[in-house]
C-alpha cells in the first residue's frame, strides 16, 4: 500500500473503533470516551506494567477488559477477539507520538 492509501486505511479504522469507543457497552450506560475522550489517558505505551488495581502485570488486554469490568460494570470480552483487538488498535492509533517515560504511569 502507498502511504496515502495506508494513512486512508488507519483513518477508516480509527473512525470505526471510535465508534466502538462511544459506544455504550453496559447497562451502567457507559462508554469509554466518557471518561476517556479520544482514548486520553490510557497510556498503550506503558504496557506491560504492573498494575496496582489488578495486583498484577498486567496487558493493555488485561487493563481493557478490568475497566470494561469495574468502571463500566459490564462482561468481560475475549482477549482475542475482534472487538478487543479493535478497542487496542484504536487506543495505539490514538495516541500516536506518545512517549514512554518508564515508571510515570
Ligand atoms: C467511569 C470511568 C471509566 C470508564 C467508563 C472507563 N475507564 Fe478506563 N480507566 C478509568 C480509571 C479511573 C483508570 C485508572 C485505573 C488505575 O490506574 O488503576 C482507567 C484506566 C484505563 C487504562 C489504563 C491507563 C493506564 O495508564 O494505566 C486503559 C487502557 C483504559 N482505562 C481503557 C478503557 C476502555 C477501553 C474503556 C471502555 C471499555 C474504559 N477504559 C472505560 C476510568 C474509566
Amino acid at each position: 500500500m502507498t502511504t496515502r492509501t495506508t494513512s486512508l486505511f488507519a483513518l477508516c479504522i480509527a473512525s470505526l473503533v471510535g465508534l466502538l469507543m462511544n459506544v455504550v457497552l453496559t447497562t451502567t450506560a457507559m462508554a469509554c470516551a466518557m471518561c476517556h475522550p479520544f482514548a486520553s489517558d490510557t497510556h498503550p505505551q506503558a504496557f506491560p506494567k504492573y498494575q496496582v488495581s489488578m495486583n498484577k502485570f498486567a496487558t493493555l488486554r488485561d487493563m481493557i477488559n478490568w475497566c470494561i469490568e469495574k468502571p463500566n460494570q459490564g462482561e468481560k470480552i475475549d482477549s482475542d477477539s475482534d472487538a478487543m483487538k479493535a478497542l487496542e488498535a484504536y487506543i495505539y492509533w490514538s495516541n500516536t507520538g506518545s512517549v514512554l517515560v518508564p515508571g510515570k504511569y
